[in-house]
């Protein structure tokens, strides 16, 4: 019995702290963009289970052609984002989000970057704060 009640708590663990997770849901994987134009970032929060209080998204642009792409947890690159994150309902088929509108520097080298998104949340009853990354390769032309 012992063992079935922390399992299951394991599991509702595991599944509390993949629901804290926060996705990109634009651009596409390999989007191919132009120096100086807007870029629409959307990021996703999908409803969690647990209380969770939003407290920002930075965005960041590395130039990358030719050379791997360094981590966005260890390097953002350019910043072109540093606020609230503020996500809302808005297609009954998406999950909450909000779309950030950034503006790709017209001085960027062309071939690969990447964008990298950090997220700070508070999560728990005693709401802990919880950083994350998440990048997305796209192309300069
Ligand atoms: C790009 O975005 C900025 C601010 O978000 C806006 O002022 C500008 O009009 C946009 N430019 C184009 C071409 O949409
Ligand atoms: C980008 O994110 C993926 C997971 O979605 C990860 O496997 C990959 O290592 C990340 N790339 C970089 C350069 O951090
Ligand atoms: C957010 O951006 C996506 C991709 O450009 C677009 O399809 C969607 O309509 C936008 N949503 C809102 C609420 O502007």
């Amino acid at each position: 019995m012992k063992s079935i009640l922390s399992g299951l708590s394991l599991a509702f663990l595991a599944a509390s702290a993949f629901a804290q997770n926060a996705a990109i849901g634009y651009p596409p994987q390999g989007l191919s963009v132009s120096p100086g134009t807007n870029l629409t970032v959307q990021v996703e929060r999908p409803n969690s289970l647990t209380g969770s209080e939003e407290v920002a998204v930075v965005i960041g642009l590395q130039s990358c052609p030719g050379t791997p792409c360094i981590a966005p947890a260890d390097f953002m690159g350019q910043i072109l984002y540093n606020g609230p994150f503020n996500p809302q309902y808005h297609e009954t088929y998406n999950p909450p989000y909000e779309n950030f509108t950034i503006q790709i520097p017209s001085n960027i080298a062309t071939g690969t970057a990447l964008l990298g998104v950090a997220h700070v949340t508070l999560i728990g009853a005693g709401l802990y704060p919880w950083l994350e990354t998440l990048n997305r390769t796209i192309t300069i032309s």
